[in-house]
Order: structure tokens, then sequence, then C-alpha cells
């Protein structure tokens, strides 16, 4: 039985890769539960059926064979037989994702998935990432962090992802982003007992590190 390492974020916080180079440095599983998200769209999108239409992509969920693995070192993303790893990131999905994301019947069945995964991972815990971790998935998980940056600072580092983007288009989509993605659950706000993480002021090297001093103090204190 794998314990919770929860980790919830805004787009452009540097959750993925933090999370991503904490799991590796403990030995951890890593889960990208925004990907299993991606993956449902993706997979509503390939079947030609409307991701605004909840019955739609309920329907779409009860036939979903999703494969996910938690190898920080290997982030391939299967439905059936097709590798979805890159496509999942395409800006159709990315569009099409929040509609997927707001079905509550959805996120029920998802979270199910995302708890059986960790119950059953070959590893002491799993770092899990995303944007109701620390509340719904896993409230009871004995580190939750909550990894803010201030927003022009998130949309600095996309436009940087994104070479050749213009910083404006970037901050103007990744703030609408925030706005359809925190009407279906408040990731902006700490719930109570939840570690902040600013990294508004910090380098990637120096998240990490303050993210793993966290991990750190709260398993001392177990
Ligand atoms: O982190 P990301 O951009 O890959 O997330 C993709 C989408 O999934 C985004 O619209 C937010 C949503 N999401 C969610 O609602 N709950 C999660 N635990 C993770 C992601």
């Amino acid at each position: 039985m794998s314990d919770f390492i929860a980790i919830d974020g805004p787009a452009g916080s540097g959750k993925s890769s933090v999370s991503k180079a904490v799991a590796r440095s403990r030995g951890y599983g890593y889960l990208d539960t925004g990907a299993a998200y991606r993956a449902l769209a993706w997979h509503v999108l390939d079947r030609g059926a409307d991701t605004d239409d909840a019955d739609a992509v309920l329907a779409a969920a009860s036939d979903f064979d999703l494969r996910l693995g938690l190898d920080p070192d290997d982030r391939t993303v299967a439905v059936g037989e097709s590798d979805i790893t890159t496509a999942i990131r395409d800006p159709r999905v990315s569009d099409a994702v929040s509609g997927v994301a707001r079905v509550p019947a959805v996120r029920e069945q998802v979270n199910i998935f995302f708890r059986s995964l960790v119950a059953a991972a070959p590893y002491p815990a799993v770092v899990v990432e995303g944007r109701d971790i620390t509340t719904v998935v896993a409230p009871d998980a004995p580190v939750r962090i909550l990894l803010t940056a201030a927003p022009e600072v998130r949309a600095a580092r996309r436009a940087g992802e994104l070479a050749g983007e213009n910083a404006a288009v970037v901050a103007e989509a990744l703030h609408k982003r925030d706005a359809s993605d925190s009407a279906v659950v408040d990731f902006l706000n700490a719930a109570e007992g939840v570690e902040v993480v600013d990294s508004t002021e910090l380098d990637f090297p120096q998240t990490i590190d303050a993210v793993l001093a966290v991990i750190e103090r709260k398993q001392g204190a177990e």
C-alpha cells in the first residue's frame, strides 16, 4: 500500500516537472492525473462525440481502456492500442479537457481509478499531482501541498515553454484555463492542513528543495 504525496496547483506553477523530479529523487512513483483527464478528452474526440455533452462523456468513460504508468521516467499514456502520449498535449485536447473534467460522475470514476493505481503501486509512495488531490482524491494523505506562483510568473514560464508564442496570448489563455478549471475545483486556495509552496521567487532546483523539505518534515512528524 503506497502513501499519497498529494500536490495540487494551477497550470504553470511548475507542478508537473517538480513532482516528477521529487518522485525520482525519492524513488517514488509519479501520477499525472491531468493526463487521465486529457486521455479521456482524446477518447471522446476519437469517438467523434461532443466533449461538452455530459452523457456522451459518461458513455465514453464507461468504455475507456486507459493505461497510465507510475514510473517518473516513462510517461507513456495509452488508450486501447493507441499510444497517445504526445496527442494528449495537442491544443484540440487542451481546449476540450475542461468539458470532460466538469462532469461529476466522470470525476468519481476517475478518482476510483487513481486510488486503485496508488493502492497497488510498487513504490513506498506516489507523488500524485492534479487539482483536487489534496481535497478530494486523498484528503487524508500524510503529505499535502499546494504549489502556486503569481499569475504573471506562471504565464512567463508557459511562454518560455512554448517558444515563439506571444506572452500576452499565453497569459490570456492561462487566465481562461484557471477560470474554467477553478469553477470545477478550487486549486487556487489551500484547504485546511495543506502546505503552500509558492514558487514565485524560486527557481526549479529551489522549488524541488522546498517541496522535499515539506515531505521530510511531514514524514518526520508522522
Ligand atoms: O494539469 P493538466 O493541464 O494536464 O490538466 C488537464 C485538465 O484536467 C485541466 O483542465 C484540469 C483538469 N484536471 C482536473 O480537473 N483534476 C485533476 N485532478 C487534474 C486535472
